[in-house]
């Protein structure tokens, strides 16, 4: 009698940037995620057509390819940082006038995620916008996995753990991801309390705080509730470009 015999595989969740090290490998996938707002913004631009974005951690990286005569997408403390042509808002990345077109990001959380993984097999952008398309791709790939939460300058937040959680509940219904860490549960746990009402669940969270503040309520819905797309954005020599599913 054989037994069929399926491989199993890790499914871990870095709550914060300081702590990816601790799970960083080179044959895994990587899925970073900073709901509010730069893998949502990143992800809207890919569905309006922008062709690719490179993420830059500094912007003296940024202003370089300003220089140069690229377009730059340019956020710090939430604000857009002066002689930018975008700041961080999926409403700059909606319409026509990015199609086809290489544009340059850097925000305060998100682009640093993004180049700390850079060395694992694949990075790739998640968001609500494309969930679906990310969950199935993270089974196809039969791979460990881990969820980079790019947090608020190296600590803990809510929104980015909990996204990360709405992903763990839809991969450990899948036997081959079994193997879930307890950071991944406590980030699925934080999901199930805030399934409901997302957007009230972050009531006093640090960044839509901070977001209110500067009168981005409409990003903080938009990026709770967006319009989804089916396109998975991925770190390419050094830019994110449309995954060739
Ligand atoms: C970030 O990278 O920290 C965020 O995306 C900041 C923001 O857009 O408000």
């Amino acid at each position: 009698m054989t037994v069929a015999f399926s491989p199993m595989f890790t499914l871990d969740v870095a709550l914060t940037p300081r702590l990816y090290s601790l799970y960083a490998h080179p044959d895994s996938v990587v899925v970073v995620i900073d709901i509010l707002r730069a893998t949502t913004a990143i992800c809207t631009a890919f569905e309006n057509g922008v062709e690719k974005m490179i993420p830059v951690a500094t912007l003296e990286e940024a202003w370089a390819y300003r220089e140069k005569g690229y377009l730059l997408g340019a956020e710090r403390n939430g604000e857009k940082i002066e002689g930018a042509d975008f700041g961080n808002s999926p409403y700059d990345y909606m319409g026509d006038h990015l199609k086809g077109k290489t544009t340059v990001i850097t925000t305060t959380n998100g682009t640093r995620a993004i180049e700390m993984s850079k060395d694992s097999h694949q990075v790739i952008i998640g968001s609500f916008v494309n969930i679906d398309v990310v969950v199935n791709h993270l089974i196809q790939s039969k791979r460990n996995v881990v969820l980079l939460c790019a947090g608020w300058k190296e600590k803990f937040n809510l929104e980015d753990t909990m996204f990360a959680g709405a992903l763990v509940d839809r991969l450990a219904e899948h036997e081959q991801f079994a193997d879930v860490s307890d950071a991944a549960l406590i980030a699925r746990y934080l999901y199930a309390n805030a399934m409901e009402d997302p957007y009230h669940f972050l009531k006093n969270s640090s960044h839509r705080k901070r977001m209110q503040k500067l009168n981005l309520k409409e990003d903080i819905r938009y990026s709770l509730n967006p319009e989804r797309s089916e396109i998975i954005p991925v770190l390419k020599n050094g830019a994110l470009v449309q995954l060739s599913r």
